[in-house]
């Protein structure tokens, strides 16, 4: 029999970073092989800790307790499996993995709970193959949209094609939702993702919301030409368009008290003795509120226009993600803060997530609350990202305890 202690749980991450497609950190996204592996192997953790591990009609790995009565309500647990390119081993999978252990250690102390259990191995948050986010929490939210299937990943598959090889059937992607069953609630533990837990020397922290987030490809089209014989003035030097913008996303985010990003640009036809004719370049933009996102937004795409045509440039944009900002429940949220209170932190801080988490989309489910972990020096998306074992271990301590406030709560 396991332990389900602290030391347990990180083995565990070491465990999954070995499904990988890649060295350099790890990559396992949606729906690949390393995908399966994934769920096959926490399957088997989810077993071991009582729960009926099944895998859903959209790639999740979910795993279910039932409740004392079979209209039971369902509290929800969980986050994410997959990861971003040279990912570390803790985003979203620590959160799974805390939510198995916490069902572990209540089964080997004979706790029994006054509702039902689900945790869930979210397949897809991250966006990483399809562009577009959090296709696992919107299957279970009932927000799938079937304009998702022709999205096409990097080597040209659309998600269509990737769901029957993976064994799915498309036309079943609505049995993974859970609109319409009795929930009481969605808790999810995660890294905190940034340095302020680590600032103020605290382990823990309860989420108060999360920023509204927006994601876009954008371009801007001249035209190829020789480095050498092109004369500047007749120049439509793509790179240097979008150059402007980039820099101009930091600005304009900046002054406002948003986050803008490019995370992603490639020149074409990116050869050096090549004046650049198209580029293509991606951004990530948040705000705490939808308001200051979107007021943002038309202030760079109206610096982009600008540049665009003072260069003789096109520009255009496609948006791939919306997730409007959400606030947790305070009812969940007290359940939370119990739980840190209860590993001896009398006033437990609270930190606004400027990471996207699963909990984003399954708002529009039921209620929602988050347990933050410290991560060292706030690093993550990254594969250096790494956490403390005694933090583990008082996070495992809250997180079971926040459970059973929502337990105290429903009887
Ligand atoms: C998810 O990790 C996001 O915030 O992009
Ligand atoms: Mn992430
Ligand atoms: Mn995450």
């Amino acid at each position: 029999m396991s332990a389900f202690d602290a030391a347990e749980v990180l083995e565990r991450c070491d465990v999954l970073a070995t499904h990988t497609a890649a060295n350099d950190g790890i990559e396992r996204t949606y729906l690949t092989p390393e995908h399966a592996r994934t769920n096959w192997t926490v399957g088997e953790w989810m077993d071991d800790a009582g729960l009926t591990a099944w895998q859903d009609a959209a790639g999740n790995q979910r795993g279910s307790l039932p409740g004392p009565t079979s209209g039971s309500p369902v509290l929800l647990l969980g986050s994410h499996l997959d990861t971003v390119p040279g990912a570390g081993r803790y985003d979203g999978i620590l959160g799974v993995l805390m939510a198995i252990a916490v069902m572990g250690r209540l089964r080997d102390r004979g706790v029994t709970l006054p509702f039902g259990i689900e945790v869930l191995g979210f397949g897809d948050e991250e966006g990483t193959r399809f562009g577009r986010t959090l296709l696992g929490s919107c299957a279970v939210a009932g927000r799938w949209d079937d304009a998702w299937w022709s999205l096409r990943g990097p080597n040209g598959v659309t998600l269509h094609d990737a769901f029957r090889a993976f064994g799915l059937d498309p036309d079943s992607v609505g049995e993974a939702s859970m609109v319409g069953q009795p929930i009481i609630g969605y808790l999810e533990a995660h890294i905190e993702q940034g340095p302020l837990l680590q600032d103020a020397d605290r382990a823990l922290g309860v989420v108060e919301g999360i920023m509204g987030a927006r994601r876009f490809e954008l371009r801007m089209t001249g035209e190829a030409g020789h480095a050498g014989g092109m004369p500047y003035g007749r120049r439509r030097d793509a790179l240097l368009g979008a150059s402007e913008v980039v820099t101009a996303v930091e600005e304009l985010a900046r002054d406002a008290g948003a986050i803008g990003t490019v995370g992603r640009l490639q020149a074409h036809p990116g050869a050096m003795n090549v004046i650049p004719g198209r580029v293509d370049f991606s951004l990530d933009l948040r705000a705490e509120t939808d308001g200051l996102r979107d007021r943002v937004w038309r202030e760079i795409e109206e610096k982009a226009l600008k540049a665009a045509a003072a260069r003789n440039l096109a520009f255009d944009v496609s948006e791939l993600h919306a997730a409007r900002a959400t606030s947790v429940a305070a009812a969940l949220a007290a359940a939370v803060e119990a739980g840190i209170r209860s590993t001896g932190d009398p006033e437990p801080m609270r930190l606004m997530s400027k990471a996207g988490h699963d909990a984003m989309a399954i708002a529009d489910l039921c209620d929602y609350a988050m347990l933050f972990i410290r991560c060292k020096d706030g690093i993550s998306h990254h594969r250096d990202e790494a956490v403390r074992e005694d933090d583990v271990a008082v996070a495992l301590d809250a997180f079971e305890a926040a459970v059973l406030a929502v337990a105290a709560a429903q009887v």
